[in-house]
């Protein structure tokens, strides 16, 4: 089957063609064009991301990208889909909202020449959950040998724990209560005056520091549910740097901030993840989202698991596939597709799992 994916619930626009086949036992895709346009560098100079201009790019940026789907594919492309997938939440409503309305215009422009094509809502997060199934070509999923699995979804607006015990059976255990983890690497940079998107920058910083220096807390580290908190976190960096005059403002000082606040939060998010993982007997963990982009957390995640000795395989998309993008929302429109699940096609802000 042939799937043209539309992401556009933050501030990347993304258009992707993917070829999916294999079914709900063995869903294996290929990757035929996967575009991303970034609107990093407009959002920066506030911080954050403005959603008004979030809206204003994606419009000037959806008709560039499908073009050069168009011309990458030559004319054939159209005759030849079968699904058209697009993020109907959670995500910013008005920058989701120029995805869903680009999806309904491609499909009504085609749904006569091409019988049977379709027009799937997928959530954003049942995308970043099955970007593990997505390799730069093509990948063959082993799902017996992955579940039961527990996925962890670390992104700019979620962190969430979930234990699978397939495809398309999962369950929440726990979440955030408050800040995303990459909201709080996004905070911390803030306070460290590095630029936005701030979880690479605090990666790269962090190598120059040293992760032990500083004993920030480790919020619900001890508590036995599957929850996170990280606004405690972000405060106590704050304070921690407001307390400090001598040495503040040197790169030492900041490396050591960048790298201490990243050990924080990357022990709470492992240890619950493993905790998780031994409770549930699994066979594998996958993470997914920007912040499973991150090679520290990566290398950690592995030494953990090794060292604790547990009998389980550890899966992360590659780059490109942790960061909003739309080949995942292919695979979740395919998966959704052969469940049949039924999604509004309207902007849903708050869409949970
Ligand atoms: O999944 P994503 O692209 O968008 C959302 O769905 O939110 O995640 C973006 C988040 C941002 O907070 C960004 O700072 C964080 O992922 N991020 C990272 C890294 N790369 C992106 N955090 C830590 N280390 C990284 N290397
Ligand atoms: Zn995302």
């Amino acid at each position: 089957m042939k799937i043209l994916a539309i992401e556009t619930s933050c501030d990347e626009t993304a258009i992707a063609l993917v070829e999916a086949k294999g079914g709900i036992q063995n869903p294996r895709f290929k990757i035929l064009k996967n575009f991303v346009s970034s609107q990093i560098e407009i959002h920066r100079p506030f911080g954050g991301i403005v959603p008004n201009l979030a809206k204003r790019e994606h419009l000037r940026n959806l008709p560039i990208l499908y073009n050069k789907i168009l011309k990458a594919k030559s004319h054939k492309l159209k005759a030849d889909l079968d699904i058209i997938a697009v993020t109907v939440g959670p995500g910013l409503e008005p920058a989701l909202w120029t995805g869903i309305n680009f999806a309904k215009e491609i499909y009504k422009s085609i749904k006569y020449q091409v019988s049977g094509i379709k027009l799937v809502g997928v959530s954003h997060l049942e995308g970043h959950l099955y970007s593990n199934l997505l390799k730069a070509k093509s990948y063959k999923l082993k799902a017996k040998n992955m579940f039961p699995a527990i996925a962890l979804i670390i992104s700019g607006g979620h962190t969430i724990l979930i234990k699978m015990d397939s495809l398309v059976k999962y369950k929440k255990l726990g979440e955030t209560r408050d800040d995303a983890v990459g909201e709080a690497f996004d905070k911390v940079a803030r306070l460290l005056d590095l630029p936005y998107p701030g979880g690479p920058e605090i990666e790269k910083l962090a190598k120059y520091g040293r992760a032990a220096s500083i004993n920030f807390p480790r919020p619900m580290l001890n508590q036995k549910n599957y929850d996170f908190s990280f606004s405690g976190l972000k405060t106590a960096i704050l304070y921690y740097i407001k307390n400090q005059t001598e040495t503040a403002g040197g790169k030492r000082f900041l490396a050591d901030i960048a790298a201490s606040f990243q050990q924080a939060a990357f022990d709470v998010l492992i240890s619950k993840t493993l905790r998780a993982a031994e409770e549930f007997n699994v066979k594998s963990i996958m993470i997914s989202g920007g912040v499973a982009a991150n090679k520290t957390l990566q290398k950690k995640f592995k030494s953990k698991i090794k060292g604790q000795m547990l009998d389980v395989k550890f899966f992360t998309p590659v780059k490109n596939f942790c960061t909003d993008n739309a080949a995942m929302i292919a695979a979740a429109g395919y998966i959704n597709y052969l469940r049949n699940k039924k999604r509004r096609l309207t902007a849903k802000g708050n869409l949970s799992l």
